[in-house]
């Protein structure tokens, strides 16, 4: 049961995206527009950092709270609910976990208070689920670090004002020698690089971000030298959360519209819902859907609690990734011929899906770390 404080938060998002999202997601997939005056608004709600205290500017709530939130955000558009789970889970979480007084002062109210928006800048070119083979460096020259390299597929790169990055300090240490910082992207030397053309979130940005001999203030390494690999670990256990109830947003979003056409739609002379074959995939769908948000709010209450989560998490963004997979590939089967066009939201919907099997660690790489704990 969820608390009366969960039904508001539930409730405002809900109403939220149904009034002030849903109408235009079909538009901004089209026309692959970032949604900047959404994001504008979830920010006047306090959707873009939840689980940050007040005093740093963000909403005060639990993980619990971020999670239907973002359930409900995703139902309406995931491109929306991307780049809201970029900037609550990437950002803000290891700025507040890990960033000095000064550095939240500065970085982590506007962030979390939605006046600017922040991306996570750890793949590479060469890097991708071997998260530990950065290339970039930061290099210590006269109390700076001189920052070079690219970075690949940074959800909000384009549009991001704040970007934690990940390079090297010592490339003797391997992963040990991972640093994280926290860069302003208006500094010289920082260029957004290819824009990426993909198959669904099409409305968030997605682009290489590169960096030119950048000049970083040493106040500006989030955490200690080193530690930078287990703060991109510990960000994307969180992330994978995010993720997670994305996924079970976009599989809740086909649940729905398959059902309400299976209602409507006759052949042989009664609708199609009449037909247990349609019935059994719609049982199906709803109880993965059900199973899968569970895992995602196991997870994060852990998270909350301050318990070890990691496993939980994969497991949350494993399954709920999968679900939205499943579900929305049978979505389009119940639409039949209708369903592979785009005079129906299922298709982008199945595109949308496809994504959370892949960004925050592909399956692969969760059943690598639920293993781990086995
Ligand atoms: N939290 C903190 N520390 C952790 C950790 C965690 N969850 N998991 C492991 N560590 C620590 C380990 O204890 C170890 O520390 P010691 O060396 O002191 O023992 C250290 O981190 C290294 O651990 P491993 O040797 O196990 O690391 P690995 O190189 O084998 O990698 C991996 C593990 C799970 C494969 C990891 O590389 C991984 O998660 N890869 C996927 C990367 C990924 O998810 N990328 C997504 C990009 S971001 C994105 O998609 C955002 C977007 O735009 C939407």
């Amino acid at each position: 049961m969820l608390s009366e404080q969960h039904k508001l938060i539930q409730d405002l998002a809900r109403s939220f995206a149904q009034k002030e999202i849903s109408m235009y997601a079909k538009a901004l997939d089209a026309e692959g527009k970032f949604p900047t005056e959404i994001i504008q608004k979830l920010a006047a709600l306090g959707l873009m950092g939840i689980s940050v205290p007040q005093s740093d500017g963000g909403s005060g709530l639990d993980h619990l709270s971020y999670v239907l939130a973002l359930e409900e955000i995703a139902v309406a558009c995931a491109s929306t609910a991307v780049i809201m789970s970029v900037n609550n889970s990437l950002v803000c979480e290891p700025l507040l976990l890990f960033g000095s007084e000064a550095q939240k002062k500065k970085y982590l109210v506007p962030l979390a208070s939605g006046k600017q928006l922040g991306c996570f800048c750890l793949s590479e070119p060469d890097a991708g689920s071997d998260a530990g083979n950065q290339q970039t460096v930061a290099q210590k020259k006269e109390g700076k670090y001189i920052l070079t390299g690219t970075k690949n597929f940074i959800t909000n790169g384009p549009q991001a004002d704040i970007a934690i990055v990940f390079a090297k300090t010592d490339r003797t240490l391997k992963k040990k020698g991972i640093s994280a910082f926290v860069v302003e992207k208006k500094w010289p030397g920082i260029e957004v690089g290819k824009i990426e053309k993909k198959m669904g979130i099409r409305a968030s940005g997605c682009s290489q971000v590169i960096f030119q001999d950048v000049e970083v203030p040493a106040e500006n390494l989030l955490g200690e030298e080193g530690q930078g690999f287990k703060i991109a670990l510990r960000t994307l256990d969180s992330g994978r959360i995010g993720i997670g109830a994305q996924s079970v947003g976009i599989a809740r979003a086909a649940l729905e519209a398959a059902t309400a056409y299976a209602k409507e739609r006759k052949q042989f002379g009664q609708p199609i819902f009449e037909f247990q074959a349609i019935q059994w995939m719609l049982a199906d769908m709803a109880t993965q859907i059900d199973a899968a948000r569970l895992l995602v709010h196991r997870a994060a209450i852990l998270q909350g609690a301050n318990h070890s989560f990691s496993k939980e998490a994969a497991m949350a963004k494993l399954y709920a990734s999968q679900t939205a997979m499943k579900v929305t590939t049978d979505a389009i089967q119940i639409f039949g011929g209708y369903g592979y066009t785009q005079d129906y939201p299922v298709e982008r919907f199945f595109r949308d899906a496809k994504i959370t099997e892949i960004y925050e660690g592909t399956s692969e790489i969760q059943r690598l770390v639920i293993a781990a704990h086995l």
